[in-house]
């Protein structure tokens, strides 16, 4: 799985008592990168876990090609990414399985909490529907029979969040159509603003921006400041602008505290169970793309941001304006602003 993720899509390799390896990410794509994935498998993988992260689909077909080859699973995170399609195919179809959030947040949103699973595969969706209940088999129209097969939780949804999801759906299609307008505004406004770097989507899939993600990169147009104070000066000075854009994960997954303590039910557990692969550890310098990401990314919003409808391109004006105001209109003031930073730090 990737190193760069949101924790929950390694912390559920850990629920289900597996051991999460990592590979770094494409620094364009931000996902995994699947010319490094071979180098990571072993005897023990069982998936590859695939997270369309921000809203950007992964490399689904050469990614499909790596799992054929070692008989693995493909299992999509689409928790950011829902509306976004794939050589014609849409974010959650795109693995034999997919798990998408439905959180308040999300693109897809059930207002509270909630998820959706999808396979195309009757054994998984058995098993899914296991898991869900208890380790129990819930027939519809059949009366429960209280006896438990296997480990099991309770991941019911709320029935009134279900429903709430459900006209959501509908309206997807528009929601992030409306999304994707904002945000190629914003690529081709903030794409000519000095010591911004706007991602590139690849011609064979759709974003759905969950994040609006760029990258800070000074040094790419020769200007002489650390990226972090370049970075946290812009964030400021957006802020006072009221243009909300801020940092996301600060660590890469591998560097959080769990992995490098590597202890999650106790004892040591899963890593030191007598079936682990011996000597795991986690070294972030071995995912050099997902810490330069963490270093230079900001991004703005997500569907309860301003990037969504109603907002449209008179706000989208706006945002942009403000950042050409502070790095074109106001470059010597801001540049003062950042060396500022940097000086202070040393
Ligand atoms: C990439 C990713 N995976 C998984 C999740 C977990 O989803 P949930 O909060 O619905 O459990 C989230 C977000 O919360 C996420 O961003």
């Amino acid at each position: 799985m990737p190193a760069f993720t949101f924790l929950a899509s390694a912390s559920c390799v850990l629920h289900s008592n597996g051991i999460p390896i990592f590979v770094d990410i494409e620094p364009n794509t931000c996902c995994i990168d699947y010319k490094k994935i071979e180098e990571r498998i072993n005897e023990k993988t069982k998936a590859i876990v695939c997270v369309d992260i921000h809203g950007m689909p992964c490399d689904y077909d050469e990614i499909h090609e790596i799992a054929a080859k070692h008989s693995l699973k493909v299992i999509e995170d689409g928790a950011q990414a829902h509306g976004s399609v794939y050589k014609g195919r849409q974010v959650g179809s795109l693995g034999d399985a997919a798990g998408c959030s439905l959180n308040g947040s999300k693109n897809l949103s059930a207002l509270a909490e909630g998820g959706l699973f999808s396979t195309d595969d009757d054994e998984m969706a058995d098993l899914a529907g296991r898991v869900r209940m208890f380790g129990e088999y819930v027939t519809p129209g059949e009366q429960r029979k209280y006896n438990s097969y296997m480990m099991g939780w309770n991941y019911r949804t709320d029935p009134l969040q279900s429903a709430f999801a459900r006209s959501q759906l509908r309206r997807l299609p528009a929601l992030t159509e409306a999304r994707q307008k904002n945000c190629q505004y914003l690529d081709e406004r903030l794409s000519k603003l000095p010591g911004i770097l706007v991602q590139e989507v690849p011609a064979d899939r759709t974003h759905s921006y969950f994040f609006y993600v760029f990258r800070v990169q000074p040094y790419k147009d020769g200007i002489d400041i650390p990226v972090w104070a370049y970075r946290d000066a812009l964030a400021e000075a957006l802020s006072a602008e009221g243009t909300p854009t801020q940092r996301w994960q600060h660590y890469t997954i591998p560097e959080q505290t769990l992995f490098q303590f590597r202890d999650a039910y106790g004892q040591g557990c899963p890593w030191s169970c007598k079936f682990a692969r011996p000597g795991i550890t986690y070294d972030g310098a071995e995912y050099p793309e997902a810490k330069r990401l963490i270093d230079e990314f900001l991004c703005m919003g997500h569907s309860t941001g301003g990037l969504g409808a109603p907002n449209d391109l008179e706000l989208m004006k706006l945002y942009a304006d403000s950042y050409e105001k502070i790095l074109v209109d106001n470059q010597a003031e801001f540049l003062a602003m950042a060396q500022e930073k940097a000086a202070a730090a040393m």
